[in-house]
């Protein structure tokens, strides 16, 4: 079910150590993932139900999907069962996560396949007409995130939909630090040590503006870019490839 992928020439050089750091992280974690997540992150359930309800296509439609970093694999699964003629690649540079969601969508047989890949060099096995992708792509540089959307886009099919959930900066300093402080306050709450989950974000992710994000994907040539739902430094974002119709 799993195959190697990933391209050692990479054409967008990043922080290599920074992401080896993410994926020592994210093997070591990925037994426990389930578990601690949604004590981490602001309505994590209600994201995956957003961005399920943001997908632009008729229940019994046959068609390829795609999740980015699909870590453990719940919201493969929620697309799996919404949409029982779609199949999914899900890609991800851990080889942990990878083995916790073929464990996870075993029962889906044939209709998954997994890739060890990394965004941002990835090459898609597409076309798709469903990318998704939850809390990953904010450990791009943002040049690299702004390459992943133009290169999401020529893998979409004409008509085919972006979403995405992720942490997301303000638009200034002081509303980062109010979102922040917020965050902090929600995993406090939630009996972690905040600090802690503070000081691993800032040494791991490269989380952009939300508003940067949404101009970069119109920029990428997306349509209907918007926010479908928002909490704290959380979003569900989006747009769809322009219809061959448009060109
Ligand atoms: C916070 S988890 C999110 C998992 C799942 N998508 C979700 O929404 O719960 C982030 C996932 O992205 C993966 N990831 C991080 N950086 C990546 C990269 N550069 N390429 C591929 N996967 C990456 C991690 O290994 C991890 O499985």
């Amino acid at each position: 079910m799993i195959s190697s992928g990933g391209d050692e020439d990479a054409r967008n050089p990043y922080d290599r150590a920074r992401m080896s750091r993410v994926e020592a992280h994210f093997d070591a974690e990925s037994s426990v993932y389930d578990e601690v997540i949604e004590r981490i992150i602001p309505g994590y359930v209600e994201q995956n139900v957003a961005l399920l309800d943001a997908i632009p296509l008729a229940a019994e439609r046959r068609f390829r999907a795609a999740d980015l970093g699909i870590g453990t694999g719940r919201l493969a699964a929620l697309v799996l069962e919404r949409f029982p003629n779609a199949d999914l690649v899900g890609y991800d540079i851990s080889s942990g996560m990878l083995e916790q969601s073929a464990e996870a969508l075993s029962e889906y047989g044939t209709r998954v396949r997994l890739a060890r890949a990394d965004l941002a060099d990835i090459e898609f096995a597409g076309p798709f007409e469903l990318v998704i992708s939850g809390l990953a792509i904010h450990h791009l540089e943002d040049e690299t995130k702004r390459n992943l959307f133009r290169r999401v886009l020529e893998a979409l099919e004409p008509g085919g939909a972006f979403l995405v959930r992720e942490v997301v900066l303000g638009d200034t300093e002081e509303e980062t630090e109010r979102l922040h402080a917020e965050w902090r306050a929600f995993i406090r709450e939630n009996g972690l040590d905040d600090a802690e989950v503070l000081a691993a974000h800032e040494d791991e992710d490269v989380p952009a503006p939300l508003g940067a994000q949404l101009e970069w994907l119109r920029e990428a040539g997306f349509e209907d870019v918007r926010v479908h739902w928002r909490r704290m430094n959380f979003a569900v974002f989006g747009g769809t490839a322009p219809d061959a119709g448009d060109a």
